[in-house]
């Protein structure tokens, strides 16, 4: 009894220790992200986070890995429906997503260029990006006037700012109900913006929606083609149990 109860403390041990670095990565994680609700399957979403991305963004970001005739094919847009609406750059529509500016001066203005964004979705995650998108806030001490909750000292300045308007951030000091005191924080925003919170989360949700599409613009396709491959598994079910029936006939 005692030797199983031994084996079987050194075996969970083993089992801790290797999951020991999992939750040293759980509680250093920083600040909390919000997750994304974002709906690959939604084509409405998708538009309007494209429309956002061709005002807001690509003056400074590319996406180099997609064309306009994918997107326009994939959202189902007519092709001058893309060129007329959403190619502020001259493209054409065979083009990919490049942005105006040579990188160089962008170097020389931000400190940074901007990086390309087609695969930002799966290099940062969606929630990641949600929570960026309505993190900035004001910080004078910083060259574009705001900092950012999840990037420190970020380069990019508060391109939304017109939607969501100013933002800061609130530090507060509570007592704990164990005792001590702890800081919390928590964004205001002046209401300054063209779109009340909601809209302007929405706003970001298609936006990050669309930078999930682009990311990897198979994935809705492949989602949908996994229900019709169920379906079909469910169908060939029927003569296949039949046929089990028929040969076990004799044999009962
Ligand atoms: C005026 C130019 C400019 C515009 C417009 C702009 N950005 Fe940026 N962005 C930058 C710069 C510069 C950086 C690099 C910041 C740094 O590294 O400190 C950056 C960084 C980022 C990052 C972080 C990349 C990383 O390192 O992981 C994301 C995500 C991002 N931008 C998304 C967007 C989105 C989405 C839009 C449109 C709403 C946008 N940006 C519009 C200049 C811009």
């Amino acid at each position: 009894m005692n030797m199983m109860m031994k084996k079987l403390s050194s075996k969970l041990s083993i089992l801790l220790f290797l999951l020991l670095p999992t939750f040293a990565l759980a509680s250093g994680g920083g600040v909390h992200l919000d997750s994304a609700p974002i709906d690959l399957s939604d084509k409405e979403s998708l538009k309007n986070g494209a429309k956002i991305f061709m005002n807001y963004c690509l003056s400074c970001h590319s996406a180099r890995f997609m064309r306009y005739k994918r997107m326009a094919d994939d959202l189902g847009m007519e092709e001058s429906e893309v060129l007329e609406n959403l190619v502020f750059t001259g493209a054409k529509i065979h083009d990919t997503m490049e942005i105006a500016m040579p990188a160089d001066q962008a170097t020389q203005w931000f400190g940074t260029a901007p990086p390309d964004l087609s695969v930002i979705s799966r290099a940062r995650g969606v929630d990641w990006l949600y929570t960026y998108l309505r993190g900035f806030y004001v910080d004078e001490s910083r060259p574009m006037g705001v900092n950012n909750i999840v990037f420190k000292d970020v380069g990019m300045p508060h391109v939304l700012e017109g939607l969501q308007g100013k933002q800061y951030l609130k530090e507060e000091k509570v007592n704990m109900a164990y005792g001590g005191e702890k800081t919390m924080e928590s964004l205001v925003v002046d209401g300054s913006g063209s779109m009340t919170p909601a809209e302007y989360d929405k706003a970001v949700t298609d936006l990050v929606n669309f930078l999930a599409y682009v990311g990897e613009p198979i994935k809705a396709y492949r989602l949908t083609l996994g229900w019709y491959v169920l379906g079909f598994l469910l169908i060939l079910l029927i003569p296949a149990y039949r046929l089990k029936k028929e040969y076990w006939k004799d044999v009962h």
